[in-house]
């Protein structure tokens, strides 16, 4: 197989898809569907990964009721998760009418550059402080452009770090991103200022690249839903499934996967880099040494329900995937922030917002059942219904029922067509 792949990168889309349709013994029906690349044409795939053969698609869908510090937004979400938009949509309802606060903190991200074989790592650090503003200088020379924006090397700091290994010195680079998101701006500064530091230090120098740990760039964001909306005693039941997370990891996990439902969606829909903002969550809920959950809920003085989030957003409004990603720049449109600093924000009330609608449904009626209802209709396609009547009809029945399953949906099927 190897043999046949050689040379595969050299080839155009359809050459390649051909030769992985008769490898792995495609259909042409399969074939069509992987080369239907939708919005995103296949040249334009082509330029942004490597060895590409087609597309994936994803749903987008829009989470409504948004209010964020006052401003109203539609909130774009790609997901391939039923419930999602629905469950984020009625948690943003729940919070009105004020919605919810946000701040931002500025776009600041750590470069990260990693300086071996110094000696003494104490004087070397010594050497490079007294040197600080030359090295500051040349990352500003690598930053024109963004410094027209109001962007640019706000710091860089020293610190040592003992390893396996030796002890080795670590230069931070703090740069102020503006509305990009910045990782290729600052892998291209350090690299640039690494021979000189590397002099600087009398050592040389290894790993250059961002920090997905953006802990200058952190966005947070409350809501208080209010006990009459929600029950007093549904406020109860979702402050003992938030201890739980709070004081157990395996719960945490899930717990923090469910404030990424909402953050990954609008990640995915507007071009974002959802891994670099997956890393830098996680990495931040364990920064004190101890898995933590991103969220956190107490009651307020008037019993309801505050709930607040806090974590790192590297997020863009301009540059990388939003530069050839047609759908994400209108997706950025519709979601109308006009800075990265308000996008983080309205992400950062999207994860909380759907933190809090998981946190409510596995306290009261458990997931299941919004969940199933929602899912009904992909069942019913797989049972057979062909006409969008037959579609709701099927998930109609069986969310009366409450039964979810194929035979269920099949049986449903059969009653409809007999009329
Ligand atoms: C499912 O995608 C997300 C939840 O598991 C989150 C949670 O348990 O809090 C429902």
């Amino acid at each position: 197989m190897f043999m046949e792949l050689s040379g595969f990168y050299k080839l155009s889309v359809e050459e390649r898809l051909a030769k992985i349709k008769k490898i792995a013994g495609l259909t042409d029906e399969e074939a069509a569907l992987l080369a239907s690349t939708g919005a995103l044409k296949s040249d334009v795939a082509d330029r942004m990964a490597e060895n590409v053969v087609g597309a994936v698609h994803l749903p987008l869908g829009i989470a409504t009721n948004f209010r964020v510090n006052g401003k109203e937004y539609l909130v774009p979400m790609a997901i391939e998760e039923p419930s999602v938009i629905a469950a984020a949509s009625k948690a943003a309802k729940l919070a009105l009418p004020k919605g919810f606060t946000a701040e931002a903190e500025e776009p600041v991200m750590i470069g990260q550059m990693q300086i071996v074989g110094v000696g003494n790592a104490v004087e070397a650090i010594g050497k490079l402080d007294a040197k600080k503003k030359e090295i500051m200088k040349i990352c500003s020379e690598q930053l024109k452009g963004l410094e027209r924006y109001g962007g640019g090397i706000r710091n860089v700091v020293f610190r040592t770090l003992k390893t396996p290994r030796g002890e080795m010195v670590l230069a931070e680079f703090e740069v102020d991103m503006r509305d990009a998101m910045g990782a290729n701006m600052m892998n291209t500064m350090l690299e640039a200022v690494s021979p000189t530091v590397a002099e600087f230090a009398g050592g040389e120098t290894r790993l250059r690249i961002i920090s997905n740990l953006a802990t200058k760039r952190k966005v947070k964001a409350r809501a208080v839903w209010k006990k009459d909306k929600t029950g007093e005693d549904s406020i109860e039941k979702i402050l003992d499934c938030y201890e739980l997370a709070a004081n157990d990891i395996y719960r945490c996990a899930t717990h923090n996967k469910g404030v990424m439902n909402g953050i990954d969606a609008v990640a995915v829909a507007c071009g974002q880099d959802w891994r670099a903002i997956e890393a830098g969550m996680h990495a931040y809920a364990a920064i004190s040494g101890e898995y933590r959950p991103v969220t956190h809920y107490e009651k307020d003085k008037d019993g309801n329900l505050a709930g607040t989030i806090e974590l790192p957003m590297a997020v863009a409004t301009v540059g990388g995937a939003i530069n050839t990603l047609d759908t994400a720049r209108v997706a950025l449109k519709i979601l109308g922030a006009k800075t990265s600093q308000e996008l983080g924000m309205v992400m950062a009330c999207a994860g909380l917002a759907n933190n809090f609608a998981a946190l409510y449904a596995l306290s009261t009626e458990g997931i299941q059942k919004g969940h199933m209802r929602l899912h009904a209709r992909n069942i019913a396609v797989l049972a057979g219904a062909e006409t969008p009547e037959e579609i709701d009809g099927v998930a109609e029945r069986m969310s009366e029922k409450e039964t979810y399953t194929l035979d269920s949906a099949k049986e449903a099927l059969k009653k409809i067509r007999k009329g």
